[in-house]
């Protein structure tokens, strides 16, 4: 109980550190709004420790509400996000004293930790990380230098080890989702899927091959899109992932910088609409969410699932997570953090589009709230899965569900193929 006490105090206040590093910007650059479909900073930060607030405190131990008359404000359902910047907001020096006092109350309370709590812990650090990734995203926006600086995790050398294009994965069953108290909602309940045998491509689709589908004018050939796809393609006339150009040769904005476009490392800022008529131009399709799943977890072998691609520690180094380097390494990198099937990258590196719709597992059930996952099913939004070189990794496995709409790109999503054997 101890040690458990200690790794969650050291997991509070970690997360706590990169959101102070992600909003340590001027005031004025932290309540304005880059675009409608992110934030304020301000309000992230002041979110998160309001959130905090409602699970650990008053929900956790029944301390009364410290400032009833925000709640309303930092309730990502009352007021979306685009309408955010208009609303009375703590102003930066005030949502960091909040915020502070809140963690102090919780660190207070982790000495009289209740067993049937730690889930509840486990979920506010998680839901820190997933602001401070949504942060991230929004200095992408910004177009300016992101407050983070590279730590020196290795870059990772493509074709060191070489890989071969695809991955076949027989059929049989596998076990989709966990039991595990510290994963979301969404994840649960195990349960057994058995798929037919497909191919997978081993590592995500490369900044090098989508070119070839640009360059041979896929944007222009309304046969590989969806139809709705396509008139967003055409609605928006986009004509390359975004933050792309051409100067002469492909260029990308990262955070401050402008760069040719590196062609080994995996493509990014590309939406769901992209990464299916990419696909299909390539003869194949987005895989499945258990598809993906299965050459993630599944140990054919043992037949058993791992919480990583290779195994159930977390090893860093053995994928691009984390906000460490700040883009995505080459790909086939990290050949160590392969599946036991030998797919490589399936965490980190790139959120990875997949072609199924955002649901509940049978037998699902709401925990501790309908609004984190049950209210979005049923609609618009495709699953993402693996998380991004941007995602912490305590909220990184290989049964973790991310969603979001099909025309989403400044997330840090990219995807590979698959195909039926
Ligand atoms: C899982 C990334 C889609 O940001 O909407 C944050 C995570 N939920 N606060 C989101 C989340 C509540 C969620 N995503
Ligand atoms: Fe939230």
């Amino acid at each position: 109980m101890d040690a458990l006490k200690e790794r969650l105090a050291a997991e509070l206040i970690a997360a706590r550190e990169r959101s102070h590093l992600l909003t340590s910007l001027d005031d004025a650059d932290l309540v304005s709004q880059v675009s409608p479909l992110m934030s304020p900073l301000v309000w992230d930060l002041a979110h998160v420790g309001n959130y905090e607030e409602l699970w650990l405190l008053r929900e956790a131990v029944g301390i009364e509400p410290m400032r009833p008359e925000i709640d309303t404000l930092y309730d990502a359902f009352e007021h979306p996000r685009a309408t955010r910047p208009s609303l009375p907001l703590l102003p930066p020096g005030e949502a960091r004293a909040y915020i502070g006092t809140v963690r102090n109350k919780v660190l207070d309370t982790l000495e009289g930790l209740r067993p049937e709590n730690v889930p509840l812990f486990e979920m506010v650090i998680q839901h820190e990380h997933q602001h401070d990734e949504t942060m991230l995203a929004t200095h992408q926006l910004r177009r300016a230098p992101s407050p983070l600086r590279e730590d020196g995790l290795p870059a990772g050398t493509a074709g060191t080890d070489p890989w071969t294009p695809e991955t076949r994965i027989p059929a049989g069953p596998f076990t989709m989702g966990t039991l595990d108290a510290a994963a979301y909602d969404n994840e649960r309940p195990a349960h057994r899927v058995d798929l037919p045998a497909y191919f997978i491509d081993t590592v995500p689709v490369s900044n090098g091959d989508y070119l070839a589908f640009l360059e041979s004018g896929g944007y222009d050939d309304e046969r590989w899109w969806h139809p709705e796809g396509w008139r967003w393609r055409q609605s928006k006339r986009i004509t390359a992932p975004a933050f792309w150009f051409k100067e002469g040769v492909w260029l990308r904005r990262r955070f401050g910088d402008v760069e040719p476009v590196p062609f080994d490392q995996p493509v990014q800022h590309v939406c769901w609409y992209e990464a299916d008529a990419y696909a299909r131009w390539a003869g194949k399709r987005l895989p499945t969410e258990a598809e993906w799943e299965k050459a993630a977890s599944w140990d054919p072998e043992a037949q058993k699932a791992s919480r990583y691609p290779w195994g159930d520690e977390y090893l860093p180094g053995r994928a691009n997570l984390g906000q460490r380097r700040l883009q995505p390494s080459a790909v086939g990198s990290h050949p160590e953090g392969a599946s036991p099937s030998g797919v490589r990258q399936l965490v980190g590196d790139v959120w990875e589009w997949t072609s199924t719709a955002f649901h509940g597992y049978p037998g699902f059930r709401a925990h501790p709230y309908k609004e984190y996952s049950e209210v979005f099913f049923g609609h618009d939004y495709k699953v993402l899965r693996g998380g991004s070189w941007a995602t912490d990794p305590t909220a990184a496995r290989t049964t973790f569900r991310n969603w979001d709409l099909p025309i989403r790109r400044q997330i840090f999503a990219g995807f590979r193929c698959a195909r039926s054997a």
